[in-house]
């Protein structure tokens, strides 16, 4: 048992997962994750979202511990998710009298997930509902696809609490705090909750977008997502982050380079583009795509302004890596980026061709002139023309 008090009468009762790979069966996991649900201890007791099967023990432990043995009146399910659903059923059958709070969506989902093994007759909510618990008022809004259609956010118009649902939230395990100004954020947690934000939602910053002007005109002082840590100061610098994320802009002029190099000749022309980056003073990142998993150079370029794309050529196309990593940043909406692009290939270079057809899928991309092609290892009489590609790529 583990419970945390965020406000007088608001308790986490969530659970870190440690054990987990991959997020969604996909996504590695170095840190961990966390799995958030709140409980509103009111006049009436209510469970802000349940959470996911592996954490089932702690979770129900804790939902117990912080009830302490009052009843459960509702629960509001915000996303129906697994991660944080799948024990809903479970929570329905040890707590037979709670009232599910849901929208029609999530009505339809939860007969989906559970079929008949659930029993419910949900209290219907629509956009600017509001339930009274007491000193609370929970009043809801929709967020269809952030990150599912169903999803929706509840404001906590006594505490001023936006329980966010998927939004605002990170990859990482909570390590003992709760609030985000209780540790270095931007070094510890920056880097895992972009890449939850471009991997998890990145699709979707029109709807995004819609929900941060929807929240815009509320007084919210706390901000409770379903996965990372709470926050209750400087939310200006988590809004300024989906600002860029959901509108597609960098956070900061700096380069990534990544290449997908099958003998190191590649990687080594990319690399000679980041020391003279470098020296002339821009923060440079260098990524291997065979080493380093494609969603989290995608929450690279979702950071910075300009990308160094390095890729040999393999069968007369795009070696693998490389295409695996275009292909994600034009799935999840790219945009307006400056582009250096080097190929490779020993008796036909075809990967810029390649990455050129790709790239001009996405709006606003600017590719620098000259690209450069390199016939199986960079040709000393190619530094002019490396050093030309360098100083138009700086202008851009
Ligand atoms: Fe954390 Fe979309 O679930």
């Amino acid at each position: 048992m583990n419970i945390k008090k965020i406000c007088k009468d608001v308790i986490w009762v969530g659970a870190d997962d440690r054990r987990l790979s991959l997020f969604e069966n996909i996504y590695p996991l170095p840190k961990g994750v966390s799995y958030n649900s709140y409980l509103i201890l009111d006049t009436k007791t209510v469970l802000m979202d349940a959470a996911d099967a592996s954490v089932a023990d702690v979770f129900f432990e804790n939902v117990e511990s912080a009830l302490n043995g009052r009843k459960l009146d509702y629960v509001v399910v915000q996303h129906m998710e697994p991660d944080h659903s799948a024990t809903l059923g479970t929570l329905l059958q040890k707590y037979p009298e709670v009232t599910v709070v849901c929208n029609a969506k999530t009505k339809t989902m939860i007969h989906q997930f559970f079929g008949d093994t659930v029993t419910i007759s949900p209290m219907i909510v629509k956009e600017g509902d509001v339930l009274q618990t007491g000193n609370h008022a929970l009043q809801f809004m929709m967020a269809p696809m952030v990150h599912w259609p169903e999803v929706m956010m509840t404001y906590d118009r006594s505490n001023k609490i936006l329980f966010s649902a998927d939004a605002f939230g990170s990859f990482g395990t909570l390590d003992g705090a709760i609030f985000a100004d209780e540790v270095n954020f931007e070094e510890l947690y920056l880097d895992e909750a972009r890449r939850y934000y471009a991997n998890i939602v990145g699709k979707y910053g029109a709807p995004v977008q819609a929900v941060l002007k929807k929240t815009a005109g509320l007084d919210i002082q706390m901000i409770c997502p379903l996965h990372g840590l709470v926050w209750r100061k400087n939310l200006e610098f988590l809004l300024d982050k989906y600002q860029h994320w959901s509108t597609y802009q960098p956070e900061e002029r700096a380069v990534v380079v990544a290449y997908a190099s099958m003998y190191g000749n590649t990687a080594q022309v990319a690399e000679k583009m980041a020391e003279k980056m470098d020296a002339k003073g821009w923060p440079v990142r260098v990524y291997d795509l065979s080493k380093t998993g494609r969603d989290f150079v995608l929450g690279e370029v979702f950071r910075a302004s300009h990308l160094v794309l390095a890729s040999a050529t393999h069968d007369g196309g795009l070696f693998e890596p490389m295409e695996y990593l275009l292909r994600e940043m034009v799935s999840h909406g790219l945009q307006d980026r400056k582009v250096a692009l080097i190929e490779n290939g020993s008796w036909a270079p075809m990967a810029a061709k390649q990455m050129q057809t790709l790239l001009n899928t996405m709006k606003g991309i600017q590719i620098a002139e000259p690209v450069i092609s390199v016939k199986s290892a960079l040709n000393p009489a190619q530094e002019p023309e490396l050093d030309k590609l360098i100083e138009n790529f700086s202008l851009l």
